[in-house]
């Protein structure tokens, strides 16, 4: 859209079945579905976190382990996209992807990262700031060869993130490796595993009515989680 534009933007915005067309700046929910307090937070971000993961799975919200992950290159631009939790450890979350990607590349020289989970169905959302550092590489081989043959063939001849000239390049690469005798065998590449973000900070927010939502968040300071209630 041109800059400055004085456009109207309105939208079709179907809300319990009836259609309306609206400005996007009038679309507003009230959030009223839970509360949130220093107690209920208990004294562990991890902890807390994975019951509300696990609301949010029995919820069946769609892709509860989906989460933002935001880096910086070495100009301090930053860059946002979607990643899948596929563990977590004490102090620390885990995903998996290609090193030699732009994540890779940006985490490699900056391995400050922000991680953000949003779960609209549950009003919440929960930021974490880390530091991520590449998991070994026995974890990487063991979940690499837990997932099915289809994304082991993927994760192998997939450049990930750079240009391509085509679509069928790639479906050419993969059909002969999915035909090829060592598909079953096959290995992961050195360039793709696993990374642990450890947490220095976490923020848990429940929307609530009124936008006076609740945010509690922890900072750590001297090995120790300091929790704290920010305002909305
Ligand atoms: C729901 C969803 C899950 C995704 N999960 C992953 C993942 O676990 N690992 C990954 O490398 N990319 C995943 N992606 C793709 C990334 O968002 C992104 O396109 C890709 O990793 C390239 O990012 P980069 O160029 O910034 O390195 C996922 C995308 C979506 C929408």
């Amino acid at each position: 859209m041109e800059s400055g534009s004085t456009r109207v933007n309105t939208i079709h915005w179907e809300l319990f079945d009836k259609e309306k067309v609206m400005k996007i700046s009038e679309i507003r929910l009230q959030y009223e579905k839970g509360s949130l307090n220093e107690q209920i937070v208990g004294d562990e971000p991890l902890v807390f976190f994975e019951k509300w993961l696990q609301e949010s799975i029995n919820a069946k919200v769609m892709e509860p382990t989906a989460m933002v992950l935001s880096t910086c290159d070495s100009n301090g631009r930053p860059a946002s996209r979607v990643v899948l939790l596929k563990g977590l450890s004490e102090n620390s979350l885990h995903f998996y992807t290609n090193y030699l990607s732009p994540k890779g590349n940006h985490i490699e020289l900056n391995n400050q990262v922000a991680l953000l989970f949003f779960w609209p169905e549950l009003e919440r959302q929960v930021r974490f700031v880390g530091v991520a550092t590449k998991i070994s590489e026995n974890e990487s081989d063991e979940y690499f060869n837990s997932r099915p043959v289809e994304s082991r063939v993927g994760a192998v001849i997939s450049p990930q993130s750079r240009v391509i000239s085509n679509r069928s390049e790639l479906e050419t690469a993969y059909k002969q490796m999915i035909d090829s005798r060592e598909v079953e065998s096959i290995q992961r590449p050195e360039h793709w595993g696993g990374y642990a973000v450890s947490i220095t900070e976490a923020e848990f927010w429940q929307g609530r009515p009124g936008r006076l939502h609740d945010r509690i968040r922890f900072r750590s300071e001297n090995n120790k989680w300091i929790k704290e209630r920010l305002a909305p």
